[in-house]
């Protein structure tokens, strides 16, 4: 009974924090997301309705392969996909916030992670190197970006003839993209729209760069 309290404490908390995060970022759009906010991330809702295991099969991640985890925040992506692709593979985890990638660096050293790359810079900026990767992510960050159309061309020049950039939106977010803007930034940037998996609450675009 006071188990299913606490559970219940917990529940409002996080409510309470959602609710509150959604009324300032109304009024703040295009600020990265605080890496103090990283529980809003990190909990069951997120787990459930697109969680890392489901997004890196839906991308397709598999070993050896070299990934781009863009916006990557605390790292919810980065570690399992580092997991994924084996001593063979790496993942570069870039993040416009130090503090971000702070948490990241942290994950790493615990869990004696040996294939992340970590790279603190603007998706957009052009400090990733072309056609060197396998796969890319953007998970719940395109609408923070200020420059969208500028951060497509980058990923689509990062990736490897044939890669995927895989997009995963999730409501409530404030900043969620609705699949008809993605697929006009992604054919823009040029990749062909490829599988839209998901739904509500969540859905995942995967946006391939021609061969
Ligand atoms: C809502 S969080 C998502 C984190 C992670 N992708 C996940 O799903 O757990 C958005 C992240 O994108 C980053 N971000 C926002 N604008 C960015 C930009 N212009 N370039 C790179 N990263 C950015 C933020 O710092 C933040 O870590």
């Amino acid at each position: 009974m006071s188990a299913l309290r606490r559970g219940g404490g917990a529940l409002v908390v996080v409510a309470a924090a959602g609710i509150g995060f959604l009324i300032w970022r109304r009024q703040k759009r295009n600020l990265p997301c605080p890496s103090s906010l990283s529980f809003l991330l990190e909990n069951p809702f997120m787990s459930r309705v697109a969680g890392a295991e489901l997004l890196l099969d839906r991308a397709g991640v598999a070993e050896g392969m070299r990934v781009l985890d863009v916006g990557c925040g605390p790292g919810r992506i980065t570690l399992p996909a580092a997991r994924r692709v084996g001593p063979a593979g790496e993942v570069v985890a870039l993040d416009i916030q130090e503090s971000m990638l702070e948490r990241v660096r942290q994950r790493i050293d615990a869990q004696n992670v040996t294939n992340v790359r970590l790279l603190h810079a603007g998706a957009g900026e052009g400090q990733t190197e072309p056609e060197s990767f396998d796969r890319a992510f953007l998970v719940t960050v395109l609408g923070e970006i200020p420059d969208k159309a500028a951060a497509l061309r980058e990923v689509y020049r990062a990736l490897k003839p044939g890669g995927v950039l895989s997009i995963t939106e999730v409501l409530p977010d404030p900043d969620f993209q609705t699949p008809g803007a993605i697929q006009d930034l992604a054919r823009e940037a040029g990749f062909e729209v490829g599988e839209k998996l998901g739904g509500f609450p969540a859905f995942t675009m995967n946006l391939v760069k021609p061969v």
